[in-house]
C-alpha cells in the first residue's frame, strides 16, 4: 500500500490540544493496538489504535505515548516508544520504524526504545498526580477482548494504586469530533477515489455480474490509486440483499430488473469515507424503483440543508423522520396513524426504514462524538437516509459525507453521481 506522508505538525497540534485540557500535574499513556491473532500461528490485518494515530501517526504494533506536559524535564513532556530494534525479526517482516523515522512521523524529540518504558514510566508517575488512561468508550463498542490499553490499567493501578485515574475519551473525542483542516483534506481525498470507484462501476456493473467481481473492481481503482476500502466491510447488495443493512456476503449473482446498493468506500492515509449508493443492474430504474429512490433522495437532500452548526446529531435523526414518514404514506407503504411521533418509531415505520440517518466520520467509519451537543464546524457526519421493502425485494440508500462549516456544510459527495436519470445516463454511455 502507498506510503501516504501526512506533516508532523497535525500530530503535534493533536498533542498540544489534548495536553491543554489534563488536569495540572497530569501523565497521559496511549497504547497502540495488538496485533491479533487468527488461528495457528496466523494474525489477522494489523489495524492501528485511532487515538494513538491522532496523536503521534505511528503505524507500527507495540507503540506507547507517554505524556507529561509540565514535567521539569523538557525533553520528557512528550516520550514515544517504538518496539525494540530486532535483527532476527526484520528477516522476516523487513525493517520496523527506526527511533528518528518515528521521530519525523510524531514530531516528538524524544522516541526511546519500548524496553524504556517501565523505568521512565516509573519517574513520571513519582512525579505526577493524574494520570489519563485510554478506554473505547464508542456507545457500541462491546469491548470483549482486553486491549493494551485495559491491560495496562490493570498494570497502573496494580503498581500505582494512590493515584488519581481519569479518562482520556471524553477529552480525546471532542477533538476528534472537529476535524482540522489537514483532516478534512485527507477525508475529501477518500472521498474522491470513492468517487472514481463508483464512476468506474458503472459502466461494469450488468445482469449476470457476480457482488464479488464488483467488489475485485473497486479493490483495483482503490488500490491503484495508493487508498485502501474504508475501515468496514464492503456492502454489495443486489436484490433482496438490498433489505439486509450490513450484508457483507457480496457471493450473489446481480439478476436483470433488480436495483443493486453499494455501500462501499475508500480509506486514504486512515482517514474513512462512508459511501452509499444504489442503482439498477440492468441500467434502467422501474418505475416504482425510481418512485422510491427519489424519496430517499429527497430525504437525503433535505437532511442535508439542515446539516448545520448548532443542530444535534439527534435532532437530525428526527428530521429525516418527519421527511421518510411523509415519503412513505405517499408511497402508499404506511398510513399516517403508522408516523405519529416521530420521536418513537413505531414497529410499521421501523420496518422500512430501521435505522437512523448520521453518524459521525472520521478515524473511525462510525467514529467518536457526542450525538446530543450542537454540532460545530469542522465535525464531518454521513447523511444516509434509506427505505427497505423486503416483500418488493428493494432496499434503497443514498449516503454522502458531509462537512460541518460555519455557514451550514460542505457535501463531499456533492460531485458523486446521485440523481437517477444521471446514472442511468452513466450505465448507458
Ligand atoms: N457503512 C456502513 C455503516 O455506516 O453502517
Ligand atoms: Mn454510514
Amino acid at each position: 500500500m502507498k506510503k501516504i506522508n501526512i506533516d508532523s505538525s497535525l500530530f503535534t497540534e493533536n498533542r498540544k490540544k489534548l495536553a491543554a485540557l489534563l488536569k495540572e500535574n497530569s501523565a497521559a499513556v496511549i497504547n497502540s493496538n495488538d496485533i491479533m491473532p487468527s488461528n495457528a500461528d496466523g494474525t489477522l490485518k494489523f489495524v492501528q489504535n485511532s487515538d494513538l494515530f491522532y496523536l503521534t501517526g505511528i503505524m507500527q504494533e507495540e507503540t506507547v505515548l507517554l505524556l507529561y506536559p509540565s514535567n521539569s524535564n523538557e525533553d520528557h513532556r512528550e516520550i514515544l516508544f517504538i518496539r525494540d530494534h530486532n535483527p532476527d525479526l526484520e528477516v522476516w517482516e523487513g525493517k520496523k520504524l527506526s527511533l528518528k523515522d518515528a521521530s519525523e512521523i510524531s514530531g516528538i524529540k524524544t522516541v526511546m526504545e519500548l524496553s524504556a518504558f517501565e523505568h521512565a514510566l516509573h519517574d513520571i508517575m513519582c512525579k505526577a498526580e493524574n494520570i489519563y488512561l485510554n478506554t473505547n468508550d464508542h456507545d457500541r463498542a462491546k469491548n470483549l477482548v482486553e486491549n493494551r490499553d485495559m491491560r495496562f490499567i490493570s498494570y497502573c493501578k496494580k503498581n500505582y494504586p494512590l493515584h488519581s485515574y481519569n479518562r482520556i475519551s471524553p477529552l480525546i473525542y471532542r477533538l476528534r469530533e472537529q476535524k482540522s483542516e489537514a483532516e478534512i483534506e485527507l477525508i475529501r481525498k477518500a472521498c474522491d477515489i470513492t468517487g472514481d470507484g463508483f464512476r468506474r462501476l458503472l459502466g461494469f456493473v450488468k445482469p449476470g455480474k457476480y457482488e464479488y467481481e464488483i467488489e475485485a473492481e473497486l479493490a483495483h481503482e482503490y488500490i491503484k490509486q495508493g487508498a485502501s476500502f474504508a475501515d468496514y466491510e464492503p456492502i454489495i447488495a443486489s436484490g433482496e440483499n438490498s433489505c439486509f443493512l450490513h450484508y457483507v456476503k457480496n457471493d450473489d449473482v446481480c439478476s436483470d430488473g433488480d436495483v443493486l446498493l453499494l455501500d462501499v468506500a475508500a480509506g486514504w492515509a486512515n482517514y474513512n469515507a462512508d459511501m452509499t449508493r444504489t442503482i439498477p443492474v440492468n441500467g434502467k430504474f422501474t418505475e416504482r424503483q425510481k418512485n422510491v429512490y427519489n424519496a430517499v433522495l429527497r430525504a437525503m437532500k433535505g437532511t442535508i440543508k439542515e446539516m448545520k452548526p448548532g443542530k444535534t446529531v439527534r435532532e437530525i435523526n428526527y428530521i429525516t423522520r418527519e421527511i421518510l414518514a411523509k415519503e412513505l404514506v405517499d408511497l402508499k407503504l404506511l398510513k399516517t396513524d403508522d408516523v405519529k411521533n416521530i420521536k418513537i418509531k413505531s414497529a410499521e415505520f421501523k420496518k422500512y426504514y430501521p435505522h437512523d440517518v448520521s453518524h459521525f466520520l472520521g478515524l473511525a467509519v462510525h467514529d467518536v462524538g457526542y450525538f446530543d451537543e450542537p454540532l460545530k464546524p469542522g465535525a464531518v457526519l454521513t447523511c444516509e437516509p434509506g427505505i427497505y421493502i423486503r416483500e418488493e425485494k428493494l432496499g434503497i440508500r443514498i449516503e454522502n459525507d458531509i462537512l460541518i462549516t460555519e455557514g451550514g456544510n460542505d457535501d463531499l459527495m456533492k460531485n458523486v453521481p446521485s440523481e437517477a436519470e444521471e446514472i442511468e445516463s452513466l450505465m448507458n454511455n
